[in-house]
This record gives structure tokens, C-alpha cells and sequence, in this order.
């Protein structure tokens, strides 16, 4: 069980709440968010910042889960906000999003998505490449208007759950490679400018990393970026951005350290680095996504259809599955889950999970240790927090779950369910004549 989560009269309850009686009352499937476990993982980072006497800001990596409240919840706890596309920043705007705190990512940002940051007057873009420093450029000199940018580099190090591999040369979509001369000339491209205020360097290593070494790594080669800079050019970096990526346990055989770990290891890293090219320690940000709100989300289900394959395996069907959660289907994610209306019984039954879209991939999860599961039993898949509704899709012409908050014994509805008529609301009908 994760936060609040506790078992009460044989039911799953998440702050305070009967998962069983949410379901009934709103649907399925339907999120369920443990709002006080965000509040509690946002808390958690930016203490230990403040524990280790270091500026920095905790920008929330909303593509991990993004809606108006959510915004609203980040808000509240003080984080920043790290928006990768218009339709994040709009929500943002929507939700009130104290706009100096909001930092605008991407590799191919529009015109327009890049004019509607400087009308919201954000508190920074992070510059991804040559193109979009051109169009920044142009921007800001035809509206007079200053902004913070920051550059994303690529270190050559590519970080996954258990270890990462550094290359010379990264492979990557996003940034200017730090060992090339691309970042170079990047800072010389903007680094006089009237209007473009370098703040320092970011980067991003990967998501879901166990292990500290890869970012510590990181740290250590933006810092010597910086060093030489300053030696060089005698400018000085304000702001080091190392990105999100800290890890979460999905299952049991997921060990991520607690989230202080990765700050603290970073830390070291900078301060040692610092120290040897002679820096001020710069404001340090970070952007976690999945480990604010991961393990925050349950997704609830109602269990249909049963298929026997005789002595091979036993599925039970949900009423949702790819079209909410794709990351079985996308990347061989794993699972735990629990029948919610008989939690307090034992799991001594194995089941695999299938959605109910037309796709022989779209199962949930395989082989999963669950109770004994009848048609009509609430399922509650844990930890869908992070990427499970932001990737959500209309796949089958399947509505979007709702979605839920819950905290001390209160709940409150925070995305509508989509309905038959959201589906088709964009459709126009066929005004071709037959041939
Ligand atoms: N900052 C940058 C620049 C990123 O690209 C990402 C994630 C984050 C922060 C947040 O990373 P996190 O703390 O959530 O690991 N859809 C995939 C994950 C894609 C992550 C993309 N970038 C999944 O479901 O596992």
C-alpha cells in the first residue's frame, strides 16, 4: 500500500476514502489521486534542498500528469511548473500558474507556442536548438522583451532504472551535445544578447533511474562547462538545471532510493565540481515528474468478462486498459494490483489483467497475484500516477476516464469522464458527394 492507502472493512481506501464507493459514485475507470502523498514527495525535495542551505526550485514535470488542479496542487506546495507544449502552458495559464515560475521545454516549440510564453511572460524557456535560438531571437527584438533562457545540454550519458551508459557522442533528439562544440557555440549565439538573459545550463539524463551515479556524473560535466566558461569568458552560470528521472517502485522488485538521496548525491557532485573549477554554487532546479505523482495514482477498474485457456492462464477483463494506460503495451511495464471490495482476502488466485481494446498486446498486467476476481469486483491497479492519463487516448473511440482527488476524508472530482458526445464533438459530417 502506498501513502495513505489502508484496508477498512475489506475495501482499499485512499485518503480517507472508500476506493469501492468512488467507483460507484463517479465510474470506472477512474483515477484516483492520494493528494497529500504529492504534497508529501514535493515537501520532501524541496526540504532537503533547504537541509543542505542550497537555492533551488522543485519544478513539477506536469507531462507526467497535467490538469487544472493538478496545476492548482503545484501551486499550492510552492513547486515551479516544467511545461513542455502550448496546451500545457494554457492549462497552466487556466489554472492561474504563478507565471515566473513556469519553465517552457521542447525540441520543435512553434512560433506560436513560443510567442504565447513570452505573452504569459514565463519565467523561463529552456532553448533546445540552433532553430529555435534564430526564433528567439527574432521574438524578443520585435517586442522589445526580455527573457530567461536557459540551454539543454546533451552530456553523453543516458541514464535507465539500474545503470547508464556515457557516450561521446549522445545520440539524442533533444539539446546541443556538450562534447562537440554545439554547446559552445550556442552560448556564444546568445550570450551578448539584448534581450535573451542566459541563465545556465540544463540537463536530463532519463526517467525512472535507481541509481545515483549518472546524475552525480552529469552535475560533474555541466559544471565543467560552466567552469570554462567563466575562465574563458568570464561569465557565470546562475542556474543548473539537472532534470527529473528519480525512480519509483512499481512493483517489488523496483529499490529506488528516497528521493533526499538523489538530491543530496547531485549536490556533493556540484559542490565538488564547484570547488574545483572555482564556481559559485549555482541555483539548482530540478524537474521530477513520476516521482511527485507516480505512486500518488491508482487506477480503478470493474472486472467483466473471464477467459480460461486450460492450463495456461486465467484472464479477467476490465473496462479500460491501453486507451488509460499504455505502458504495458508501449514499454513491458510492470504492475500490482489488488480487488478492491476484498482487499482484506488472501491473493491466492493469478490472473492477467486484459483491457478491453481491440488489441492482443493490451494487457494490463501478466500474471498478476490478485484475489479471487468475479465479474463486478473493483480492480485497483496502483502507482498510475505518473504517464498513465496523460497518455491516455480516444483508441477505439474508448471516453477518458475521470479523475479523482482525495485527501483527509475529502474527495473532489477533477477531470470529467469523457462522454459519447465528447468523442464525436470535433467530427463534422461527410459533405462529399458520391462519385
Ligand atoms: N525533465 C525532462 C526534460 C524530461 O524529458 C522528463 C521526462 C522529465 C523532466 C521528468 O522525468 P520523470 O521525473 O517523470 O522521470 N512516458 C514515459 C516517461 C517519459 C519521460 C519523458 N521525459 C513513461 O511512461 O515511463
Amino acid at each position: 500500500l502506498y501513502g495513505t492507502q489502508t484496508i477498512e472493512n475489506g475495501h482499499l481506501t485512499i485518503g480517507g476514502i472508500d476506493t469501492v464507493e468512488l467507483a460507484k459514485q463517479y465510474g470506472t475507470p477512474l483515477f484516483v489521486y492520494d493528494t497529500s502523498l504529492i504534497r508529501k514527495r514535493g515537501r520532501g525535495f524541496k526540504d532537503t534542498f533547504e537541509k543542505l542551505g542550497v537555492t533551488a526550485q522543485v519544478a513539477y514535470a506536469s507531462k507526467a500528469f497535467a490538469c487544472v488542479a493538478a496545476y492548482q496542487l503545484a501551486a499550492q506546495e510552492n513547486l515551479s511548473l516544467d511545461v513542455v507544449s502550448g496546451g500545457e502552458l494554457y492549462t497552466a495559464i487556466k489554472a492561474g500558474f504563478p507565471e515566473e515560475r513556469i519553465h517552457f521545454h521542447g525540441n520543435n516549440k512553434s512560433i506560436a507556442e513560443l510567442e504565447l510564453a513570452f505573452d504569459t511572460k514565463i519565467g523561463c524557456i529552456v532553448v533546445d536548438n540552433f532553430h529555435e535560438i534564430t526564433l528567439l531571437k527574432e521574438i524578443s527584438e520585435a517586442r522589445k522583451q526580455k527573457m530567461s533562457i536557459l540551454l539543454r545540454v546533451t552530456p553523453g550519458i543516458e541514464a535507465h532504472t539500474h545503470d547508464f551508459i556515457t557516450t561521446g557522442q549522445a545520440d539524442s533528439k533533444f539539446g546541443f551535445d556538450l562534447n562537440n562544440g554545439q554547446t559552445d557555440e550556442a552560448f556564444a549565439q546568445v550570450k551578448d544578447h539584448e534581450f535573451l538573459c542566459l541563465l545556465g545550463l540544463h540537463c536530463h539524463i532519463g526517467s525512472q533511474i535507481f541509481e545515483t551515479d549518472g546524475f552525480a556524473l552529469a552535475a560533474r560535466k555541466v559544471m565543467k562547462k560552466m567552469g570554462e566558461w567563466k575562465q574563458a569568458h568570464g561569465f557565470e552560470c546562475s542556474v543548473l538545471n539537472l532534470g527529473g528521472g528519480f525512480g519509483i517502485r512499481y512493483t517489488e522488485e523496483d529499490k529506488p532510493l528516497e528521493p533526499h538521496v538523489y538530491v543530496e548525491e547531485m549536490i556533493k557532485s556540484v559542490q565538488a565540481e564547484a570547488e574545483a573549477v572555482k564556481l559559485t554554487m549555482p541555483e539548482i532546479w530540478i524537474e521530477p515528474g513520476r516521482s511527485l505523482v507516480g505512486d500518488a495514482g491508482t487506477s480503478l477498474y470493474t472486472v467483466g468478462s473471464h477467459k480460461s485457456v486450460p492450463g495456461i492462464r486465467e484472464y479477467i477483463a476490465v473496462d479500460g486498459g491501453m486507451s488509460d494506460n499504455i505502458r504495458p503495451a508501449l514499454y513491458d511495464a510492470k504492475y500490482e494490483a489488488i480487488i478492491a471490495n476484498k482487499a482484506d482476502k488472501e491473493k491466492d488466485a493469478t490472473y492477467t489483467v486484459a483491457g478491453k481494446l481491440c488489441e492482443s498486446g493490451d494487457k494490463l498486467i501478466i500474471d498478476a497475484a490478485l484475489q479471487q476476481a468475479e465479474a463486478g469486483d473493483i480492480l485497483a491497479i496502483f502507482c498510475t500516477g505518473a504517464y498513465g492519463y496523460s497518455m491516455a487516448s480516444n483508441y477505439n473511440r474508448v471516453p477518458r476516464p475521470a479523475v479523482v482527488f482525495a485527501e483527509a476524508g475529502e474527495h473532489q472530482l477533477v477531470i470529467k469522464r469523457e462522454s459519447y458526445e465528447d468523442i464525436v464533438a470535433n467530427d463534422l459530417p461527410l459533405t462529399l458527394k458520391k462519385g
